[in-house]
């Protein structure tokens, strides 16, 4: 049985892997983070780490002898990640070497998450081979990460995905919550039409990751949702989901965000090796949305 660490499990994603995993596999999983208790809390075994300290990230791979780290903890407000760099670099990458000091003596493979920052969004959807030109700060850290974990030579699957939804417990809001929570009080809301890519549910990506690792795949996959549309379209087709007035939902460009970091526009990932090579099959955004619906209890 395979033994899996589960860094960043308070996460949105990290959440969502546990439970999945718990469900329909039979690893054995250690679920860490930042804080001293779990917030999802199904009995399995938690332990507190802060995977920017070397040395507890040691002690607790040397204690519990893992096959995999699953790592889940990242640094993912892109606009903080402008103004704090140091702190954005420290857990993106910095720690990242971490996990690989740990990792590479014992053979442990590493899951790591990257993220279609990395691509400047002039010539969306890519593809894992696309050449990489990240516009924000947030963009190079996770590039970075990517090419440690590379030349590092440690055994790896790198999951490249996109704007996540989905529920969890006390997790940050995401785009979906956000607009549901706006939108269900009848407040109105301003939504961008020239920012085009995919959206990923979270049991989605959590479900990739699983065919992932029970193929025992190496290298770069493209895991998200299956179709390729703006964020407004994306807004519209929640108000049909939810049966929310439309014209609460206010067409806007990027730009008038006059937000800190720089986003890819025309982006969007092709997740057709994820799909012939894993047996992955993506929910698209009506899939998605519905499922969304049904865990938030509509
Ligand atoms: N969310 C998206 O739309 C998106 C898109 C593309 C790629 N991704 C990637 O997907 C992965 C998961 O994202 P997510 O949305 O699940 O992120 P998230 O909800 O922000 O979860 C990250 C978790 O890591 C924890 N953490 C922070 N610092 C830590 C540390 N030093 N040691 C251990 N854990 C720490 C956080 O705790 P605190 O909350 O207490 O800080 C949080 O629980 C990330 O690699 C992200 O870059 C996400």
């Amino acid at each position: 049985m395979k033994r899996i660490l589960i860094t960043g499990a308070n996460g949105l994603l990290g959440q969502a892997i546990t439970s999945l995993f718990k469900r329909e596999s039979d690893f054995d999983l250690l679920q860490s983070s930042v804080e001293d208790a779990p917030f999802l809390d199904i009995g399995l075994d938690y332990i507190k780490m802060d995977i920017t300290n070397k040395e507890e990230v040691k002690k607790t791979v040397n204690k519990y002898s893992p096959d995999v780290i699953l790592n889940c903890a990242a640094f993912t407000d892109v606009d903080k990640c402008e103004t704090e760099r140091e702190q954005c670099w420290r857990l993106n990458v910095d720690a990242i070497k971490n996990l690989i000091i740990s990792a590479r003596p014992n053979n442990l493979k590493i899951i790591h998450y990257s993220t279609d920052y990395i691509f400047d969004g002039k010539n969306g959807p890519y593809k894992e081979d696309s050449i990489p030109h990240p516009i924000s700060f947030y963009g190079r850290s996770k590039l970075a990460s990517e090419n440690a974990l590379i030349i590092s030579g440690v055994d790896s699957i790198i999951i490249r995905t996109m704007v996540l939804f989905g529920v969890g417990i006390k997790v940050k809001s995401n785009f979906a919550l956000w607009m549901v929570n706006n939108l269900r009080n009848n407040t109105p809301i301003n939504i961008v039409d020239d920012m085009i890519g995919n959206s990923t549910m979270v049991d989605d990506l959590a479900y990739g990751t699983l065919k992932a690792l029970e193929r025992d795949a190496r290298g770069i996959y493209n895991i998200t949702g299956a179709d390729i549309i703006s964020r407004f379209d994306f807004a519209m087709i929640l108000c049909d989901v939810f049966n929310f007035n439309k014209t609460l939902v206010r067409k806007i460009k990027t730009k008038d965000l006059n937000q800190p970091a720089l986003r890819p526009l025309n982006s969007g990932l092709i997740t057709y090796k994820a799909e012939t090579e894993l047996g992955f099959k993506p929910m698209d955004t009506l899939e998605g949305l519905r499922l969304f619906k049904y865990q938030l209890g509509f």
